[in-house]
């Protein structure tokens, strides 16, 4: 049974997508089976696991005469969101999922082979124009998704879902199609305080994914993201947030398994160096500390998913 993660934080810039991305990679690498959907009209996570070149070629389809906005929509997440609003009926998973993402570019020489097993449903800028197209969709809008991801669930181990920085129509709609989602943060006040909020938002969509369905989406833990434990700020943010999520237990906002995550990603540039060259860091700096870290976490993950599904 495919289990689905969706990253989810309302604040910008804290790792969501480098954190989905090297996490689906590092699982892959371990031969897992996985798929990554880009749910963000930025497409950051299309184009680290595609490169820009080929996402202009396949998605944009750049230099190609047939580019139209139809075109382009047909290939994303998008258009199963346009199928249900405009009836469309187009939305197909062979004509969206990039097999083996993960190509090797130019003369680079690689220490491993790519990642047979990661896949990816990139999305496309036109995605912003989702708030005011559902405007007038007057059935449920954010259990479109799911009603989609059920068919494919049980075709990968697992499924991540990277989200934008907002809790809109898009963020609604992974939500309520995760089995769990993960807050990506950086232990400093002004990520960490948004949290409570976050919290209360999301449990909005979860209790009625759970009124409707009888299924749950649990928290399966507080990542900490770009982590200088050499600086007071951070020292101090990471003893503050386990309060913090002590708090959310005792208020009954989260369910009693969520943890802070041991594994705490270290701020260094090779993770830059790795996205720059639009490859997980497993596969650019397979010995970096960093790629160890992301292998730990993937076990900590996997153990939260069998304590919760327990
Ligand atoms: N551990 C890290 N060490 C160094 N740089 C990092 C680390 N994590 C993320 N970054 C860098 O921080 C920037 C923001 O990261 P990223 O795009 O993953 O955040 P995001 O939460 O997905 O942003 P958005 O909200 O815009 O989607 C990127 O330039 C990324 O390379
Ligand atoms: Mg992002």
């Amino acid at each position: 049974m495919g289990t689905i993660i969706s990253l989810i934080n309302l604040k910008g810039g804290v790792g969501k997508t480098t954190c989905c991305v090297n996490i689906a990679g590092e699982f892959a690498n371990s031969h897992k089976k996985v798929l990554v959907i880009d749910m963000d009209t930025q497409a950051n996570a299309s184009v680290l696991l595609m490169n820009p070149v080929n996402y202009n070629r396949k998605i944009l389809l750049e230099n190609e005469n047939n580019n139209s906005e139809n075109n382009i929509i047909s290939k994303t997440i998008y258009q199963v969101f346009r199928d249900e609003i405009y009836d469309e009926k187009k939305f197909s998973f062979d004509n969206t999922i990039i097999k083996s993402v993960i190509k090797i570019n130019g003369n680079k020489r690689m220490a491993q082979e790519p990642l047979p097993n990661l896949d990816l449903i990139p999305t496309t800028y036109h995605l912003q124009t989702l708030e005011q197209n559902i405007v007038n969709y007057d059935r449920t809008k954010y259990i479109i998704l799911n009603k989609v991801l059920k068919k494919i669930k049980d075709k990968y181990d697992l499924i991540f879902i990277d989200c934008p920085p907002n809790i809109y129509t898009a963020t609604k709609n992974a939500l309520y199609a995760s089995d769990f989602y993960i807050i990506p943060t950086l232990p400093d006040y002004l990520s960490m305080s948004g949290i409570h909020l976050l919290i209360n938002q999301l449990n909005k969509i979860i209790e009625i994914k759970e009124e409707e369905t009888e299924k749950s989406v649990k928290l399966l833990g507080i990542l900490l993201n770009n982590v200088d434990g050499r600086t007071n700020v951070h020292k101090e943010g990471i003893k503050n947030i386990g309060h913090r999520l002590d708090l959310f237990k005792q208020e009954k906002m989260v369910n009693e398994n969520a943890v802070i995550f041991n594994t705490r990603i270290s701020k260094t540039v090779k993770i830059n160096e790795a996205s720059g060259e639009f490859l997980p860091i497993c596969l650019n700096s397979p010995r970096d500390k960093a790629t160890g870290e992301f292998k730990s976490l993937c076990t900590e993950i996997l153990d939260q998913i069998s304590v919760n599904k327990e």
